[in-house]
């Protein structure tokens, strides 16, 4: 199982790639604008912290600029994966890239049946957004196991990424499931790092070690 950190700050970033558990990063446009900054030179510095893939999304919606604009940003570096909306004209994105080096991540996928559809025009990722459906009363982990299934039965190559993730329990919840990647947010990766008995466990120990000490 693979984890990519959920963000385009740069210290979360910096931080999370040190600890060591990091295999890529995906961004968005909301991420992208909290940063206040020139997104290519970011992004640019992004890849050079983390050797993995760097989601980067196109916000055109019609296929021919689609595909213009992620042959800009594939330029930006090797590591970047073109994110394009699940609509008709960017399946065609997808489909037309597939056949290039260019790395596709279909992103805003909500169901099983548009996940099946990114996977046949060739998506490199397919993003599953649980958390979003988890908002609406939906049982978003419900559908990234139908999903992990359709994929299963036939051998698809595109991965799946479980994103739009809010606790720790999603990420277990992506474990158990079987998909391929959970892309998670910098709070949520310094969560999964904690628990009551592991501090209680060291207090502990610390001060039976201070009176080995002072014997
Ligand atoms: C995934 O690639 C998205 O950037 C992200 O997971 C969206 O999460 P949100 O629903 O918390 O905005």
């Amino acid at each position: 199982m693979k984890f990519f950190i959920d963000t385009a700050n740069i210290e979360e970033i910096k931080k999370a790639w040190e600890l060591g558990v990091i295999d890529g990063v995906t961004t968005n446009p909301s991420l992208i604008s909290k940063e206040k900054r020139e997104p290519t030179s970011l992004l640019r510095e992004i890849c050079h912290i983390v050797a993995g893939p760097v989601s980067a999304e196109a916000m055109s919606l019609k296929a021919d600029e689609i595909v213009e604009e992620a042959e800009g940003l594939a330029k930006i570096h090797d590591n970047i994966v073109v994110k394009i909306p699940m609509t008709e004209d960017g399946l065609m994105a997808v489909k037309r890239l597939s056949a290039g080096e260019i790395e596709t991540n279909v992103t805003l996928v909500f169901s099983p049946s548009q996940a099946l559809l990114a996977a046949k025009a060739g998506a490199t990722y397919v993003s599953l957004f649980v958390g979003r459906l988890d908002d609406i009363s939906h049982t978003g982990m419900g559908i990234a196991r139908e999903v992990r299934e359709i994929f299963k039965n036939y051998l698809f190559d595109a991965k799946i990424i479980v994103a739009s993730i809010r606790n720790p329990i999603h990420v277990v919840e992506v474990a158990k499931i079987g998909a391929d990647i959970a892309t998670i947010p910098y709070s949520v990766i310094t969560k999964l790092t904690r628990h009551p008995l592991t501090d209680i466990g060291i207090k502990n120990f610390l001060s039976d070690w201070e009176e080995v000490k002072g014997k």
